[in-house]
């Protein structure tokens, strides 16, 4: 079957980034991790890639001071090296700018910690708990130039209950995270299959 060069970008523990490793070892599952890049050479993510085999690499946004472009002209070329296809991001925590998000327009998917269209941003739980909502969820969404504004793949819910914590609601979502995106990641990769085959 034909599966898409997957490149995850991550800038931290990188759990998500394992669950989308994981989920690609299926026979039947349409992408291939080729390359996962951090932008901090300290992310715990990057160590657990090459435990699971998964080449890595590092573009640090540092080394390129306040142009972002720049940075992220690096981090395309790394992408285009590897053949990518499709990049997930995983915990990836800058806001990209509009030339690279349009270069990998209708090509980047992005996991976010709420139900949107609810909490775009930063401190979501701290939010929704404010806010005096009764479920909290997380979604998996196309990357468009808006921040976390793209059009939404799947979402998951869990219960907010009296105790919860922001901390608390983000340790409970977790797994349920790990359990959306694989399955959502495969479905953007079966919309560009379907969409554009001739590009595989
Ligand atoms: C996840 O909870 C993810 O939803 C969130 O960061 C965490 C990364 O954890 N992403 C964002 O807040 C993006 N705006 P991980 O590194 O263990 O996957």
């Amino acid at each position: 079957m034909t599966k898409l060069a997957l490149g995850i970008l991550i800038s931290g523990r990188g759990s998500n980034m394992v669950s989308l490793v994981d989920a690609a070892l299926a026979a039947d599952y349409p992408a291939r991790p080729v390359l996962v890049l951090s932008n901090r050479p300290t992310a715990a993510g990057l160590i657990r890639a090459q435990a699971l085999g998964v080449e890595t690499d590092v573009v640090d946004h540092k080394a390129f001071g306040t142009d972002r472009e720049a940075h992220e002209r690096a981090i395309d070329a790394r992408l285009r090296e590897k053949g990518v296809e499709i990049i997930a991001l995983a915990g990836y925590m800058r806001v990209l700018t509009p030339w690279f998000v349009r270069r990998w327009q209708g090509r980047m998917v992005n996991i976010h910690p709420s139900l949107l269209p609810k909490y775009p941003g930063l401190n979501t739980h701290a939010r929704a708990l404010a806010a005096g909502d009764t479920e909290a969820g997380c979604s998996v969404h196309w990357v468009t130039e808006g921040v976390d504004a793209g059009e939404v793949i799947a979402r998951a819910r869990i219960t907010i209950c009296p105790d919860d914590t922001a901390e608390r609601l983000a340790e409970r979502l977790l797994p349920e995270e790990h359990r959306l995106y694989p399955e959502a990641l495969r479905q953007a990769c079966d919309q560009i299959l379907t969409r554009d085959p001739s590009t595989v």
